[in-house]
Parts: structure tokens; C-alpha cells; sequence
């Protein structure tokens, strides 16, 4: 079931024509379903339902606050990796007790911001990172709540620049330090040890990676136990993948009842930290055709939108399925669909074989709502594109899009004697 429909020949977003939204908002742009947003939540949160948890979204997946907004009013709380994550929650209405701080690099300034905002707990990434929460808590006056993020080294069998449980990747502590590691937090003055976290990757598309971690996590979580702590939370992170092309993921309902039995004697709360899962499918990126290029040796089809929009296809070589926002009649073309930057990697798709498509006919990539805008820049000098939200049978534009001058906005030509 999909909110993104043509009706008759043409794209539709719920009740609103594509083409309608090209024509006010310029393209390019992403797209976004509220009512596909929401079917997303529901699935998980219902099928949570069947472990006492707390659903954090991972906020770097989609980071507009309209979408954050609707996702914390339902309940949710938030996984953040930043202080501008922070910022961006707290701005859309989170609860901070429900925020879980994840990554390697927290700076002091950041702790600080996060203790501040009495966020529920920091998954803290190594002892050296331990040791600065407690020296800020201590200046602050206060106890932080951490976890450790353990790496629990199993195969999360993706993409290598998506693996993160495995030994070597940055991620975490693993399980041969672990307890030394729970120990000496315990000794902190102010440092309160709550949780214990793992997440092993992203774009998962099969269920044993998951059990595989969790069976070992779960082991480690009864020793730690026994040694004394009392483990409030523990979070399993995100990574359940999705369907771009013909990936066939397990339902998160499943995902929660094989887990389900491995943590049946743990009374805590268990944390997810879903960001692909909920946003990918709920959006698309749409463009605009510039130019149809035969070189004589291979067709393009350069649209207004690059890899500084959409920059899954260059760093992962991700597939995303394209579509003409009218299919027309006529003969077929196969083409590279490409952008306009100055990168031989600034593509969406390679030999496509697309309906007859030309010169200013809009083109959807789709599955764009995860990592799509979120890791969009300003490469070429290009203003970064505008996003909208429709519900039902309205179309909301949740960011403008960027103009020339805000491309320069922040620099400063310095007056040199
Ligand atoms: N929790 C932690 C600690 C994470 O690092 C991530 C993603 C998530 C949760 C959410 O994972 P998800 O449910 O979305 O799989 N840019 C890449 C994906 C990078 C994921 C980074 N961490 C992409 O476009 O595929």
C-alpha cells in the first residue's frame, strides 16, 4: 500500500497531483505523505507494543521538524547524535526524557547541552567519553545517565559503509571490556549507570544479524546484572531495513516477536531507535528534466536535481526506483538519470529504462524520505531544495527552499590592509 499512486497516467501524493506541487513549490523538491508517515508509525508502535518499550526515532534519517513534530506528539521520543539534532528536537516538541544521545564524538559543549536539556540517557561510546560526562555532570552539579553502546561484532551483511557492529568499525565498546568498562563507570561520582545499547546497522533485510545481537547483548546484560547494576533501559538501536528495489525485509512485527523470547526474563524497558523504517518509503524526491543527452554511445537524462540532493546512488551505489511523474505514450528510453554537478558519481539510476520522457517532464525518485534531504549539501553551489508535506488533499511546505544568498550568508570576504 502506498500513499505515492498514479491515477489515470499521473503521480499522485495522497489526493494531490505531483505536478500541481511542481508548479507552486519549483522544482527540485522532496516529498513527503503524512498519511504514509503514519502507517509507518503505527506498525511499529503497534508492534512494539508486544515488549514494555520506548520508541526514540533516529532523527539524522529525516530531520524536519514538521516531521519530528508529528512523530514526538504521537509519543515518541527521539536518538540523537548531535547538538544540532538536540536543538532540532527540542524545537519540535520532545519530551527530553525520552532522548538518547548516541555517537562517538560528543563534545563537552554537547554533553553540556544534553545534560542541561535532562535528556533520559547518554549511550556512551568509549570510557574516555564516561569520563568527560561525569566531569561536566560534576560541574553542573548533577548525575548523568549513561548506557554503554556495545559492539557485539556480528555481520549485519549491508552495505560496509552502514556496518557498525562489527569489531572493526568505530562504534561502541566490545563485549571483552564491557564489564571493566560498567565497573569503572560505577566508581564515577556522577555518573549514573542505567542502560546497556548496541546497533548494529543499518538497512538490515534479514532477522539473524538482530537475534545474533541480541542473544549476545542479552548475555552480557545477565552478567552485568549479577555484578550489581540495575540495567533500566535497553536499547537495540534501528536498522530494520526497507524495500527500494526488491528487498524483501522482515516486518517489524516479527522482528519484536523473535527478539521477544531471547529478553522474555528482563523487566526493563527496551528502546528502538527506527529512522529509515519510518521515513524512507513516506517520501520521494522529485525533478525536473534539463536535457535529454544521446552521446552516441549512451542516452542521460539530466534533471535540476544533483548528488548534493540526493546523495544515497553516489555513496552507496543505492538503488532508487525513478518514474516519469506522467507516463506518456511513445518509445521507451534506456538512460543513465544524472544530475547536473561536476562528478561522473552524480547519478540516480544507470540504464533505466524509462516511458518516453523529455525535456521539462518531472521525474519521481522514490524511497528518498530517509537520508535523503538530511545528508543534502550545498555542493556546486547549488541551493538545497525545498520540502513539502501533503496531508490528504493539502500540501504544506515545511522548508523553503534556499536562495543564492543564503549560500553566502555565513561568509565574511576579510578587509586586509
Ligand atoms: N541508531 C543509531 C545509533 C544509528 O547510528 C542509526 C543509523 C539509527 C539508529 C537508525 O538506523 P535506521 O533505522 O535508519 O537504519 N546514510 C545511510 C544510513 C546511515 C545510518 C546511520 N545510523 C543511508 O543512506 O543508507
Amino acid at each position: 500500500m502506498n500513499d505515492f499512486i498514479f491515477k489515470e497516467n499521473e503521480l499522485y501524493c495522497e489526493d494531490v497531483p505531483v505536478k500541481e506541487i511542481a508548479a507552486s513549490a519549483g522544482t527540485p523538491f522532496y516529498l513527503y505523505s503524512l498519511a504514509t508517515l503514519k502507517r509507518h508509525f503505527n506498525v511499529f508502535d503497534e508492534s512494539s507494543k508486544v515488549l514494555n518499550s520506548l520508541v526514540c526515532y533516529s532523527v539524522k534519517a529525516n530531520s524536519n521538524i514538521a516531521i519530528l513534530n508529528f512523530l514526538f506528539k504521537m509519543g515518541w521520543g527521539a536518538d540523537i547524535v548531535s547538538g544540532g539534532e538536540l536543538f532540532r528536537a527540542i524545537k519540535a516538541g520532545v519530551d527530553t526524557g525520552k532522548v538518547v544521545y548516541s555517537g562517538v564524538g560528543k563534545t563537552e559543549a554537547e554533553i553540556e547541552y544534553a545534560i542541561k536539556s535532562d535528556i533520559l540517557m547518554f549511550n556512551a561510546e568509549s570510557l574516555p567519553e564516561v569520563f568527560l560526562i561525569d566531569k561536566v555532570a560534576g560541574r553542573l552539579n548533577t548525575k548523568a545517565r549513561i548506557s554503554f553502546r556495545i559492539n557485539p561484532n556480528v555481520d549485519p551483511k549491508t552495505h560496509p559503509y552502514i556496518s557498525t557492529g562489527l569489531k572493526k568499525n568505530k562504534f561502541g565498546i566490545s563485549i571483552k571490556h564491557a564489564i571493566s568498562a560498567y565497573e569503572t563507570a560505577r566508581e564515577l561520582k556522577n555518573i549514573d549507570v542505567i542502560g546497556l545499547d548496541c546497533h548494529i546497522g543499518s538497512q538490515l533485510t534479514e532477522i539473524s544479524p538482530f537475534k545474533d545481537a541480541v542473544e549476545i547483548i542479552k548475555e552480557l546484560l545477565d552478567r552485568i546484572t549479577a555484578k550489581g547494576f540495575d540495567i533500566k533501559y535497553l536499547d537495540l538501536g534501528g536498522g530494520l531495513g526497507i524495500t527500494y528495489e526488491n528487498e524483501m525485509p522482515p516486518h517489524p512485527s516479527t522482528y519484536m516477536n523473535s527478539i521477544k523470547n531471547i529478553l522474555k526474563n528482563y523487566g526493563g524497558k527496551v528502546i528502538f531507535e527506527p529512522g529509515r523504517l519510518i521515513a524512507g518509503n513516506s517520501g520521494i524526491f522529485v525533478a525536473k528534466v534539463t536535457y535529454v543527452k544521446d552521446t552516441g554511445s549512451k542516452n542521460f537524462i539530466i534533471t535540476d536535481g544533483g548528488m548534493n540532493d540526493l546523495i544515497r546512488p553516489a555513496l552507496y551505489e543505492a538503488y532508487h526506483e525513478i518514474v516519469p511523474v506522467i507516463k506518456k505514450e511513445g518509445h521507451k528510453i534506456k538512460a543513465d538519470i544524472v544530475g547536473p554537478i561536476c562528478e561522473s558519481a552524480d547519478f540516480f539510476g544507470k540504464d533505466r529504462v524509462l516511458n518516453s520522457v523529455s525535456e521539462g517532464d518531472l521525474i519521481a525518485v522514490f524511497s528518498a524520505g530517509a537520508y535523503g534531504f538530511s545528508m543534502s549539501s550545498n555542493y556546486n553551489s547549488r541551493p538545497r531544495a525545498a520540502e513539502v508535506l501533503v496531508d490528504k488533499d493539502k500540501f504544506y511546505i515545511i522548508r523553503n527552499r534556499e536562495t543564492y544568498a543564503d549560500l553566502i550568508d555565513k561568509e565574511i570576504i576579510p578587509e586586509r590592509s
